[in-house]
């Protein structure tokens, strides 16, 4: 006997894109330095200066889209001193997040073109607005994309890339209200307006990403909950020059990284859940601004736990970590919250443009923790890979019946589905802390191709070099039962992904 039975929704609700499945790798901490990079000279294996483990895992995941170099470190950054013979180019100072650190600038955007080549990842660059010029993003971009034989372009060549880079995505700065300007929304226009003007008319294939604002920021940050709205008004009649407005979004309610309780569980992913509350209203302030025809996506572009330990400032009675690495312990727990994002994500999907979790290596809610020549997968990175046949494909809502609920009033199973040609995907999450659950699907015509849950003895259970696999997937017994009912046992604090293949002639 079922406890919570789901049914998919017959009509699609639109594709999702790959641009979903995002993620930041910024220069913070040991994200890029010392985690996705550790120099050609190195004696961790390494593919061109990128550690051949995360390249590999990342690239089976699939990882398709990276925004780089910040966050708060690209307002501070200057392509130029990251570019040509690598004895060559300056230390600088790298600043983000209250840290000031020797920069040598060794990956540079070369070496990060690369990576993305290496590990199958769209390029998003989020320009320098703080300290830098239009004239330096407008020559970042002719650098990078100019098929005109300009002196950029040569330079390039000589750099080692004849052809155009095709960057599409550019960032017009990163939180401009805050660590890229502390601009207000109406100057921040101001400045939109000349740097998209003008990249414009650099390459007009490309696709400019305006800063937003989470319109319900900590009441004691003091940012301006109007700032979408001001900033879109601010721009008039060249609104147009927004191809997607960025916003982001960290969890920060959910108690200690490892050592929270049931309620604590509970808030983290009730949290996880509210960020679809954010992604419509900020849809509806678009609405209100931007005229119809103009379609303005939303970006993602940093999203995730922020726990207490990992960060000085916000909610969570819990030491913090000092000298602040930006690295906290990432358990099942937060796996699961970020399976609730990812359902979001395709519910959204036809307004959602990008998603980009926040971060790739070592920092934030990581998908790969390093430690000297070992190379973990978090719970998260499996979230995401139990995630990877939805990509592309179109999404399906889902109906849940079920009598088990949670103590936030949310239903104790979710679920999200995708149909394509390859067949359907339904990933399903058991939220309920302590109680398995008996699950059923209906999926007519078609079989089970391969089943795998997530779960593990504990909610806070982590991956560590001596257990890498702790918390992996496994294979999932699924049942067809007499009725064509797909049936399954959740274990509590889980998530499995089922995918399913045409069958002609199933009984
Ligand atoms: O991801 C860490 C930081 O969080 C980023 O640098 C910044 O954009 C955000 O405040």
């Amino acid at each position: 006997m079922v406890e919570a039975s789901i049914e998919i929704g017959a009509d699609p609700i639109g594709r999702i894109s790959p641009r979903l499945y995002g993620t930041l790798a910024e220069h913070l901490g040991r994200c890029c330095y010392d985690g996705l990079w550790v120099g050609p000279s190195s004696q961790i294996p390494n593919v061109e200066g990128f550690r051949e483990d995360a390249v590999e895992a990342l690239r089976d995941l699939p990882m398709p889209l990276a925004r780089w170099p910040g966050g708060c470190y690209a307002d501070n950054y200057h392509w130029r001193k990251g570019i040509g013979s690598a004895a060559e180019r300056p230390v600088t100072l790298g600043t983000s997040c209250g840290l000031s650190v020797a920069d040598s600038n060794a990956l540079g955007t070369h070496e990060f073109l690369r990576f993305c080549e290496l590990a199958g990842v769209e390029p998003y660059f989020a320009g320098n607005v703080g300290s830098g010029s239009v004239q330096e993003l407008c020559d970042w971009v002719e650098y990078v994309n100019s098929d005109v034989d300009t002196s950029l372009a040569r330079e390039r060549a000589t750099n080692g890339c004849p052809g155009p880079g095709h960057v599409r995505l550019w960032g017009v700065g990163n939180e401009t209200w805050g660590c890229g300007g502390n601009f207000d929304a109406a100057a921040y226009a101001q400045e939109y307006l000349r740097y998209a003007t003008m990249l414009r008319r650099i390459d007009q294939d490309i696709e400019l990403v305006a800063v937003g604002q989470e319109d319900d920021p900590l009441p004691e940050s003091g940012l301006d909950p109007e700032w979408n709205a001001r900033f879109l008004a601010a721009l008039g009649p060249n609104v147009g020059l927004v191809d997607h407005l960025s916003v982001h979004r960290y969890w920060v309610h959910g108690g200690p990284e490892t050592d929270f309780d049931e309620a604590d569980y509970y808030a983290l992913l009730a949290e996880a859940e509210a960020t679809e509350a954010l992604i419509e209203r900020t849809v509806r302030t678009i609405a209100a601004i931007a005229p119809p025809s103009r379609r303005i996506g939303i970006a993602l572009d940093e999203w995730g736990v922020w726990h207490p330990e990992a960060r000085d400032w916000g909610p969570g009675n819990v030491p913090r970590r000092t000298p602040a690495t930006f690295e906290q312990a990432g358990t099942l727990r937060d796996a699961l919250a970020a399976a609730v994002a990812l359902e979001v994500f395709h519910r959204q999907c036809s307004v959602l443009s990008m998603a980009n979790l926040a971060q790739t290596v070592n920092v934030l809610h990581a998908l790969l923790v390093t430690d000297g020549a070992a190379c973990v997968k978090t719970p998260t990175y499996h979230a995401f890979s139990l995630h990877s046949p939805h990509i592309g494909a179109q999404a399906h809502g889902t109906q849940i019946a079920t009598d088990i609920t949670l103590p936030t009033g949310h239903a104790a199973v979710s679920a999200t589905a995708s149909r394509s040609e390859r067949g359907a995907a339904v990933t399903v999450v058991n939220r309920h802390f302590d109680r398995a659950i008996a699950t059923g699907v209906h999926v007519a015509d078609m079989a089970v191709e391969r089943a795998r849950v997530l779960a593990a003895d504990a909610a806070n259970a982590v991956n560590s070099p001596q257990i890498p696999d702790r918390v992996a997937p496994r294979p999932l017994e699924v049942i067809r039962t007499p009725e064509g009912e797909f049936t399954f046992t959740l274990p509590a604090h889980s998530m499995a992904t089922i995918e399913f293949r045409a069958a002609r002639g199933v009984p």
